[in-house]
């Protein structure tokens, strides 16, 4: 039977560990000192002759110097005297006079019961497996090598094929002997008053068994093959062996894998922790379709100190990382934190390792963030914090959300933290020094980039919004080459038939950096001399110009933003993507930055409140963009996506 830990603790406590190895030894008189509760003897579990054997009635443990044993009553019990552990047990409870708990029958029989299910999951399991190397399995097996696991990695996590049949599974397991009921409990087929004959839950799905923490299976995802599939996965109910909100895809093996070194990193979806683990990441796990729940969090602390989460690179994901920090939030404490980590918008894990290698996955673990970083990230990205009851008001913020620390130490070395950081911010938005207000890697993202926006006060005492807008990281004019327009100058040169795809575009291109102008007037020309139907005719163009230093750096800027489809090597297709992106976010960006300026020149020749309040709404549109964006940007992954203007 199992018990309570509860109960195994009060009676370890009750007994001091060195009457229940006094009994077995004789202590060293000269080494211990029995009123501090610290004993010597000569080890019994290897022979010696000078006393090497030590045990603290304060811990409850003994140890040994010579051969490294270690342990606590039971193991000593177990261990030394060779008992069983419900002996060792009732020894310990017997010497605390404590009386054995009674036996929970009714624990006992579901617990029987669980362990049959579990037979019956392993047999389904099997029984998929089987299907995949089948003949039903041929479009199956197609399909998972058009997706690039190898046999070895479908075999290692055990995936298979449900096939296309109402009972394929029922019947093979009732040829089995398995029970109805146990087939039912198992959540392996749909029944219920309202369904006369129960059918299989899972129908020409791929099957991807989730095991449990010591391994075994104790549910499955399903993801369809037919393209029109009412769901794309689909999971096991949750029944007596599985609740979803509990479990982490890959727990167990995951785990194993972190001996090795490392931290657990929790992605979306069951594609991706296989795709990782193929690619040499296997310290990998997943929710199963549902945010990380609280539960969830427990496991990866339980695997280790500072998970990183791992999400998609726009809003959505943004959002998603801000719901997974404050569910954190609470809980932090020395070895309980969590990291978190952007990657490239529209791509899963899955996709970059397939498209970029392991190391492009590695450069995204690279620039995770602090769960500290992307609180303040949050709060202060895109705001504008020009007047004392501003910054008050961002001090409020900050200190409600560090109160919910409950662990008192860290809470107020976060309340410390924060109040730097909104020390350093403030004084550096005032004067012309830059403070470490973007999280505090200096450096590597280049000038720019002030969350919370610049300010100053305009003649009406209103912001002056322009001004205020050109120091903020999306109009940033004439400084630095933002990687959104170097995208697509870098892009258009080294894939010409871009150039003629877009004629209409390129001709009018609004750009804001004075040397990329260049490029662009270059690219002009070469138009107009019909030389920009080939890369080499362009650059030559360029060279002539006198532009090839500007040109090596704008290519320098975008390897270093990982923005690889602009460069030559890349396919047309995912460069076209790419220009795409960046010559849509461009314009939507100069575009409102247009509307703006007119809004604040109406505004300056008019101070009406209709035109203040035109002036305000469109600001808020503009710092809704900005705050994503600046936060993206956080993330040095993504700055590819949402350079600036
Ligand atoms: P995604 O839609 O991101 O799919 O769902 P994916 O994991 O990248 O799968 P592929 O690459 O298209 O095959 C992420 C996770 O969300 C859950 C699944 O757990 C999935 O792994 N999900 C998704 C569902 O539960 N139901 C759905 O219909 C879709
Ligand atoms: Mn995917």
């Amino acid at each position: 039977m199992r018990f309570p830990p509860a109960f195994l603790d009060e009676i370890r406590d009750r007994v001091p560990i060195s009457s229940v190895i006094g009994q077995r030894v004789a202590w060293d008189r000269k080494k211990t000192n029995a009123s501090r509760g610290d004993y010597w003897a000569c080890c019994p579990f290897h022979g010696e002759k000078s006393p090497s054997f030590h045990c603290e009635d304060k811990k409850g443990r003994y140890h040994c110097f010579g051969c490294s044993v270690s342990g606590d009553h039971f193991k000593f019990l177990t261990e030394l005297d060779g008992m069983s552990f419900p002996e060792a047990v009732e020894k310990i409870a017997d010497m605390a006079g404590v009386p054995m708990p009674v036996r929970d029958e009714q624990e006992e029989r579901r617990e029987k019961e669980r362990a049959s299910l579990t037979d019956v999951m392993e047999m389904a399991t099997a029984f998929f497996q089987e299907r995949l190397q089948g003949p039903e399995g041929a479009k199956a097996r197609a399909y998972l090598r058009e997706r690039g696991l190898t046999s070895a990695t479908q075999q290692s996590f055990r995936l298979g094929y449900a096939p296309d049949s109402r009972n394929a599974l029922k019947e093979h397991l009732a040829a089995k002997g398995v029970p109805k009921a146990d087939i039912e409990a198992c959540g392996l087929v749909r029944h219920g008053d309202d369904i006369p004959v129960s059918y299989d839950w899972f129908r020409d799905r791929i099957m991807f068994p989730i095991p449990d923490s010591r391994g075994k299976i104790i549910a499955f995802g399903g993801r369809a093959l037919a393209p029109d599939a009412l769901a794309k996965y689909m999971n096991s109910p949750d029944t007596e062996l599985f609740h979803k909100g509990n479990v982490l895809y890959n727990f167990a093996r995951a785990r194993k894998a972190l001996a090795k070194g490392g931290t657990v990193i929790a992605v979306e979806g069951y594609m991706d922790v296989i795709a990782l683990a193929q690619a040499g990441f296997e310290n990998a796990v997943a929710p199963l379709g549902t945010a990380l729940t609280e539960n969830q969090l427990e496991l990866l602390w339980r695997m280790a100190p500072e998970p990183v989460l791992c999400f998609d690179g726009d809003k959505a994901g943004l959002k998603a990382a801000w719901r997974a920090a404050d569910l954190a939030l609470p809980s932090v404490q020395a070895g309980r934190s969590a990291s978190f980590a952007l990657l490239p918008e529209g791509k899963d894990p899955d996709d970059l390792v397939k498209a970029e290698g392991p190391d492009a996955f590695r450069a995204v673990l690279a620039d995770a963030r602090p769960l500290v970083d992307l609180l303040w990230m949050r709060e202060t990205a895109g705001g504008v914090f020009d007047t004392p009851e501003r910054r008050a008001e961002l001090g409020k913020t900050l200190r409600e959300l560090t109160s919910r620390i409950r662990d008192e130490s860290t809470r107020y070395h976060y309340q410390q933290e924060m109040r730097e950081r909104e020390q350093s911010f403030f004084g550096s938005q005032r004067g012309p020094r830059q403070g470490r207000h973007d999280g505090g890697r200096p450096g590597e993202r280049g000038q720019g980039k002030a969350p919370g926006g610049q300010f100053a006060k305009g003649a009406s005492g209103r912001i002056a919004i322009t001004e205020s807008l050109g120091q903020s990281a999306l109009v940033k004019r004439g400084e630095g080459m933002s990687v959104r327009e170097a995208t697509i100058i870098v892009a258009l040169v080294n894939h010409p038939p871009l150039i003629d795809e877009n004629f209409a575009h390129v001709e009018f291109l609004d750009l804001a950096n004075a040397d990329l102008k260049k490029l662009h007037a270059a690219i002009l020309d070469a138009m107009a001399h019909d030389a920009a139907d080939e890369r080499g005719a362009v650059i030559a163009t360029i060279e002539r110009a006198g532009c090839g230093g500007i040109w090596g750096r704008a290519v320098e800027l975008i390897k270093r933003a990982r923005q690889w489809p602009a460069l030559e090597t890349a396919a047309l297709e995912d460069a076209r993507d790419a220009f795409n992106q960046a010559l849509h976010l461009q314009r939507s960006a100069r575009t409102l930055h247009r509307e703006l300026k007119q809004a604040q020149a109406a505004l300056d020749a008019d101070p009406s409140d209709e035109n203040f309040r035109h002036l305000i709404e469109i600001q808020a549109q503009f710092n809704d963009v900005q705050a994503t964006e600046a936060l993206i940007e956080g993330f040095g992954v993504s700055s590819g996506r949402v350079g600036r203007v």
